[in-house]
Formats: C-alpha cells, sequence, structure tokens
C-alpha cells in the first residue's frame, strides 16, 4: 500500500467521526460496493437515523451477494457519503426492493439520494424491473419526498399500504414501516 492509499484508508476509518463535505452529487464516483466498504458503509448508516443499523455482517453480505443491486457514493479523498441497499426478491423477477438509503448529513440535498436511484435503476442488470418497492416510516419526510420525487421523474404512479406494523417488531420501539410500490417504470426521461 503506498502513502496515498495509507491516507485514504485511514480517512474511511475515520469516516463515522468526519464532518462530512457538502460536495455537489456530480464530483462523486458512483460505483457497486466491495468487501473493503462495508465496515465504512456501516459506520455511515450509523451516522444516518432513522436508519435501522444491522450488523456488518448484514453490509458484507449485501456486498457479496447484491453488489450488483447496490450502490456507494465515494468523494474524490475516500469518504463513502452515500449507500443504496437493493435486491431483486427472490419471486418478483421485475421488481427492485430498495432497503437502505444514506446519505451522509453533509452531503444531503444536493440529489445524491436521487442520483443513487437513478444509477441503480440504468444498470443493464435491472433493464426487466417495472416496479419498486420500499418501506417508509409514517413521519420520515426526506424519504417519502425522494421516492415521490423519483416517481415524477419517471412518470410513475406510487401507492401505500400497510406492511410491518408496530406489533411486527415486538418489543422493538419501531414505527410501522408502510410499503410503497412505484411504477410503471419507463426509460429515464434523459
Ligand atoms: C432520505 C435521504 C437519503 C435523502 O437524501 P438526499 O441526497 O438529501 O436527497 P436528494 O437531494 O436526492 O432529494 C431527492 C428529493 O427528495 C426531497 N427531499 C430531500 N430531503 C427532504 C426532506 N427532508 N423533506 C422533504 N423532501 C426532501 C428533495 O427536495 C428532492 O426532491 P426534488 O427532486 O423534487 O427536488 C437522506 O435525507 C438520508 O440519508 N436520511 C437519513 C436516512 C433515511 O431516512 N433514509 C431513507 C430511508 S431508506
Amino acid at each position: 500500500m503506498n502513502t496515498e492509499d495509507s491516507s485514504r484508508t485511514l480517512q474511511a476509518h475515520s469516516q463515522s467521526a468526519e464532518p462530512g463535505l457538502r460536495l455537489p452529487a456530480s464530483g462523486l464516483v458512483l460505483r457497486a460496493p466491495s468487501l473493503d466498504d462495508a465496515r465504512h458503509v456501516h459506520a455511515l448508516v450509523q451516522a444516518c437515523p432513522p436508519l435501522d443499523v444491522n450488523s456488518l455482517y448484514v453490509y458484507l453480505l449485501l456486498a457479496h451477494h447484491h453488489t450488483e443491486t447496490c450502490v456507494v457514493a465515494q468523494s474524490a479523498n475516500g469518504l463513502l457519503q452515500g449507500f443504496v441497499s437493493a435486491y431483486i426478491p427472490p419471486k418478483m423477477p421485475d421488481t427492485l426492493f430498495v432497503w437502505q438509503v444514506a446519505v451522509h448529513e453533509g452531503a444531503r440535498g444536493t440529489g445524491l439520494g436521487g442520483k443513487m436511484l437513478s444509477h441503480l435503476l440504468e444498470r443493464p442488470i435491472l433493464s426487466g424491473i417495472s416496479t419498486i418497492e420500499t418501506t417508509v416510516g409514517p413521519d420520515n419526510a426526506a424519504s417519502r419526498g425522494m421516492f415521490a420525487s423519483l416517481a415524477r421523474k419517471r412518470n410513475m404512479q406510487i401507492t401505500e399500504s400497510a406492511l410491518f406494523e408496530m406489533q411486527h417488531f415486538g418489543h422493538e420501539a419501531h414505527e410501522e414501516e408502510r410499503l410503497l410500490r412505484l411504477g410503471p417504470l419507463s426509460a429515464c426521461p434523459g
């Protein structure tokens, strides 16, 4: 590892302590996550409430089995500013389920969340996708705004229904998670 690589690794290791950079979303590299990204994704998710923080092992599995349907956004200094996890449910080959979207606080409001979702939808492996599903908490205005914006840009309808209710989370104090379905998906207007 050369000095530059080593310094980038150190910066990435201190991801959770970094204030984040207000970079235009266009200054970031969007790519599929690698196993080496998983611990930085874990730290990013920790810094992005109200997201549930899954175990590091979950982010390793996503980078291993679902890398083609996940995205990281990396700035020139090596720090991860954004992450999307998504997968194609086994019995729904035309559906992309978007699990978590995280944008570092310092990079919000620059269009990065929407850009990562659009980047995913442009991947050839997802050319057969006609429906996007996700779940949202009742009060997550940012998440709802981001998916509403995507639906507007792609001329999709959104339907909302109950899915995971409070009792499904048992003793964990967790808000309900409602299902949003966006579709039908058409080609990007450009
Ligand atoms: C949700 C989140 C990913 C949005 O990221 P972002 O990069 O700031 O979003 P964008 O800049 O791409 O905005 C996309 C759209 O959402 C809207 N939006 C973003 N934040 C919003 C907010 N707090 N309230 C209302 N609308 C909002 C924007 O106005 C934009 O709409 P437009 O295209 O019509 O202008 C980010 O706020 C975040 O990481 N939040 C914490 C984790 C979380 O709640 N994740 C979502 C659940 S999976």
